[in-house]
């Protein structure tokens, strides 16, 4: 057809290229495309549909060889017009795919069980953005842990978007209204610096008032006072495996969709202190 590919190039979607964790993970796939001689390209595409497919239409007429795409938002239809391979990273979408991720579930349970050890008796959960498929898989492993535990005094679930300022802006609202709360599992890193923000302009101490734990394990969060517990995902290991899967489609052309899914690990960091 038109469409088919063999310009040596693959593409990389990913929805917000300001958060740390996408330059991680597009390093990771730059590289393995250097490895193989494949030229790379960045898209970001805002979360925003019509970018994804300006997108798509524009690298196919380049010939594009293969596509990661990280969405939210891309449907059953937009996909079945593309005629080259795609490897879903990070998130899914609803779309039969070969999949590159890790186990947000479990990572969150683990978050949540972590801040239960610590003695942590009222928490909130600050979640992602509706559409993403993690937002809904990290919110399911926490309410695994708080639901039905008598341990805990309350529990709350509020959105922060994945975003900073967004996140920063309603911890800072919920601290307000329940001083009560010691734990807080906040479902990215830049939302964890977010929360580090808002309880340090409140007067809230950080790790002795309140424990932080966040999610992605980006190096940013080694640079925050305090520095930032987190569910470490292998952001170069995902990138990396999702551009040899890639590779590996364009030259078999195999049908046949796997899922590779990563586990997280708990990086004890000084956000996080038990109960004194
Ligand atoms: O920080 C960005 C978030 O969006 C990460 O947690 C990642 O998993 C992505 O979906």
């Amino acid at each position: 057809s038109l469409f088919k590919g063999k310009s040596k190039m693959i593409a990389l979607f990913v929805p917000d290229i300001m958060n740390p964790f996408f330059p991680e993970l597009a390093r990771a796939v730059e590289d393995v495309c250097n490895v193989h001689h494949y030229t790379f390209v960045l898209c970001n595409t805002d979360n925003s549909i019509e970018k994804e497919l300006t997108y798509l239409n524009a690298l196919q007429q380049k010939s594009v060889d293969g596509i990661i795409i990280v969405s939210s938002t891309l449907k059953k239809e937009h996909i079945e017009e593309v005629t080259v391979p795609i490897i879903a990273l990070d998130r899914t979408f609803g779309v039969e795919l070969s999949t590159v991720k890790v186990n947000n579930r479990e990572g969150a349970r683990e978050a949540t069980e972590y801040l239960k050890l610590l003695g942590c008796q009222c928490i909130a959960h600050i979640s992602g953005p509706k559409n993403a498929s993690n937002t809904e898989e990290r919110k399911q492993g926490y309410l695994d842990v708080v639901k039905n535990d008598d341990w805990f005094s309350c529990n709350y679930i509020v959105s922060g978007n994945y975003n900073l300022q967004v996140a920063k802006g309603v911890i800072t609202k919920l601290l307000e209204r329940h001083p009560e709360i010691d734990g807080l599992f906040v479902a990215n890193d830049v939302m964890g610096v977010g929360a580090i923000k808002a309880a340090e302009e409140l007067g809230i101490n950080v790790p002795n008032n309140l424990s932080i734990i966040g999610f992605d394990g980006i190096s940013l969060g080694e640079t925050t006072s305090p520095t930032l517990t987190t569910i470490a995902q292998p952001i170069y290991k995902m990138g990396s495996r999702a551009a040899e899967m890639l590779i590996e489609l364009i030259i078999n052309n195999d049908s046949q969709k796997k899922t590779e899914e990563f586990s997280v690990q708990l990086v004890e960091r000084q956000s996080t202190r038990p109960r004194g």
